[in-house]
């Protein structure tokens, strides 16, 4: 099989980290056999938060969103593999974690939406835009796994 380039960019916001949920988070994408080529621990900036939910201005929820995000620590990271931005947001669940099915990340961990822990691409355009604003072209790591070609 080809090796597929499909990228999506996953956060773990800031109450993901205040909960300790970072690695729960990078196990569940590993386990499903996902590759991870980009990785870091980011002091996300207002700007760079008000570019990166731009969809979202003039929302109720714009400013608290924002000022949340900025108010410590994210880890960013690029996950990589054929159907890993539709695969991701369902690993991640729905936006409002009272809808969002058990077994998913905001399903089993959180209850609120401007709590709910996790990040992840929409669309391939998205990902593309997101990818951008949060890593440099040289931060992304590209490798094969080795003797596993049903992985990617
Ligand atoms: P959205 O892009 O709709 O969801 P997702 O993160 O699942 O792609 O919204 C972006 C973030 O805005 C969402 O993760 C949390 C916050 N938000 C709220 O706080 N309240 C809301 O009613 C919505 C729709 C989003």
């Amino acid at each position: 099989m080809a090796a597929t380039r499909e990228r999506s960019l996953i956060l773990v916001k800031h109450d993901g980290v205040q909960r300790g949920l970072v690695g729960e988070v990078i196990r569940r994408f590993e386990n499903r056999g996902f590759k991870l080529i980009g990785l870091k621990y980011v002091q996300a900036t207002r700007a760079q938060l008000e570019s990166h939910y731009e969809d979202h201005k003039g929302k109720d929820f714009f400013e608290p969103l924002l000022a949340y995000g900025s108010s410590g620590p994210a880890v960013a990271m690029v996950w990589e593999g054929h159907g890993i931005i539709t695969a991701g947001r369902a690993i991640l669940g729905a936006t409002d974690p009272i809808k969002a099915q058990p077994g998913t990340i905001r399903g089993d961990y959180a209850t609120a939406a401007g709590r709910n822990l996790v990040h992840g691409s929409d669309s391939e355009k998205a990902a593309k835009r997101e990818v951008d604003l949060w890593f440099k072209a040289e931060e992304l790591l590209t490798w094969h796994r080795a003797g596993a070609q049903h992985l990617h």
